[in-house]
């Protein structure tokens, strides 16, 4: 089994920083087993590691699906007003690398919304190389036009100011006014923009899939852990 230093695993799973350690060791928060750790560098296995009490946070990666609110947005940028970071633990964004959402929902965007401390699974999950379906349900400001079924779906239909016109997005009308939208793209306010090219404004827009994964009865502001192989 692979052994890691303590201060290290402290550190990574964002307790405290590695020169805060010590501290944490002497106060006899931490323990190996049954027994208080008095060695920040001391090699142990992270399964036999309690900190206050408790295994270690998600150990092997945080992956969750979150249902985001209206009203949050997704950056890091406390500029940037109030973000989706408040819904979940503190303690994650001070994992080494922290969590980030798996692509944006803008601010007023609801629904599913995947967050992840493990890189990789950001770039794989983001690349439209990789062709995972987004499903977004769209509510515009007038009666949807039929005929942008085909548009959406020609791969010729060009966003203002964007080289590529966009891959071939399937439009299914579900009343007048609303419809369901599958990409596999996430162009910045992609949703929008496609809709604006034909003059309607998006007036509610809700992400309820993300590949294979539903939204389910996920509560707005809850969250739940997921396994990779769910996307
Ligand atoms: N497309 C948009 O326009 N906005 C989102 O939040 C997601 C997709």
């Amino acid at each position: 089994m692979t052994r890691h230093r303590i201060d290290q695993i402290l550190s990574r799973h964002g307790y405290c920083s590695r020169g805060e350690s010590r501290g944490w060791l002497k106060a006899g928060r931490v323990r190996i087993g049954d027994l208080i750790a008095g060695d920040p560098s001391e090699k142990v296995a992270i399964s036999d590691l309690r900190i206050d009490g408790e295994p270690v946070d998600h150990p092997e990666g945080v992956l969750v699906m979150l249902h985001k609110p209206a009203g949050l947005v997704c950056s890091h940028d406390g500029r940037e007003g109030p973000n989706i970071y408040s819904l979940l633990p503190e303690r994650w964004l001070r994992r080494n690398p922290p969590v980030t959402s798996v692509g944006r929902l803008d601010k007023d965007t609801t629904g599913l919304l995947l967050v992840t401390d493990q890189g990789p699974l950001v770039q794989r999950w983001t690349s439209p190389r990789h062709k995972v379906v987004k499903r977004y349900e769209a509510t515009v400001d007038r009666d949807l036009d039929p005929d942008l079924v085909p548009l959406f779906a020609s791969g010729t239909l060009r966003l203002p100011d964007d080289p590529e016109p966009c891959l071939p997005a399937t439009l299914t009308l579900t009343g007048d006014r609303t419809a369901s939208l599958e990409l596999v793209e996430g162009r910045f306010h992609q949703v929008r923009r496609m809709f604006a090219c034909r003059g309607f404004r998006v007036v509610s827009l809700h992400r309820s899939r993300f590949g294979k994964l539903e939204l389910g009865s996920l509560a707005a502001g809850e969250w739940t852990p997921i396994e990779a192989g769910a996307i």
